[in-house]
């Protein structure tokens, strides 16, 4: 069974789709073990609560550097015994220490099929108001391993979703995570939860 921590700082709807799937059996090798804020206002914090779900909170500016950040961050995970990271809607800058230290067990949703429309400066209705300003046809969300590159991980799984007319941010955002982002996380957070365990048994 591989531990994880689901990182937030938002509403938390794919916090949702990932305990709503936990408790439907579909993701049997991962167990949720900790939810961790960057902030004690994130909705995301009640619904873990509501789940009985440990929470924690560790705010960038009580910190003085990325790197003591960094290091409280790897020792709330260590602290709970985190086998593997999900960021899902997370919003602060994660460091190297923390990269490392969970190389290859960290995995982030992305709103969008990367390459487009990601990087530095592209997250929330952003990704989704450059998406309708380029005028793709088609958009998506896209899971991918976490690397010192913002959104340049290894991809996972990707999953295509129609732009249409009249669209705006705020529906299409919607849709991206109706029809992609609440699909595509827990089913990669199974994938990634079957391999680890596989390691650990090795
Ligand atoms: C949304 O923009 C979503 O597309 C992205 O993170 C933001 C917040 O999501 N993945 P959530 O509702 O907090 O999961």
């Amino acid at each position: 069974m591989i531990n994880i921590a689901v990182m937030v700082s938002g509403g938390g709807t794919n916090l949702q789709a990932l305990i709503d799937q936990a408790e439907a059996g579909n993701i049997p090798h991962g167990k949720i073990k900790l939810v961790l804020a960057s902030n004690e206002k994130a909705y995301a914090l009640e619904r873990a609560k509501k789940h009985n779900i440990e929470t924690a909170v560790v705010k960038r500016k009580e910190y003085d550097s990325q790197d003591a950040f960094d290091d409280a961050i790897v020792e709330t995970l260590h602290a709970h015994q985190i086998d593997m990271v999900i960021l899902a809607g997370y919003l602060s800058i994660l460091g190297e220490r923390v990269i490392h230290a969970y190389q290859d067990r960290m995995i982030n949703i992305h709103p969008s099929l990367i390459p487009s429309f990601c990087g530095k400066g592209f997250y929330g209705l952003k990704v989704h108001e450059a998406a309708l300003e380029r005028g793709v046809k088609v958009t998506g969300a896209t899971v991918h391993y976490v690397n010192e590159i913002p959104d340049g991980g290894r991809i996972i799984l990707q999953k295509a979703v129609e732009i249409q007319n009249g669209d705006t941010p705020e529906v299409l955002q919607k849709r991206v995570m109706e029809q992609a982002e609440w699909i595509l996380l827990p089913k990669a957070a199974e994938m990634v939860a079957v391999k680890l365990d596989k390691e650990k048994s090795e």
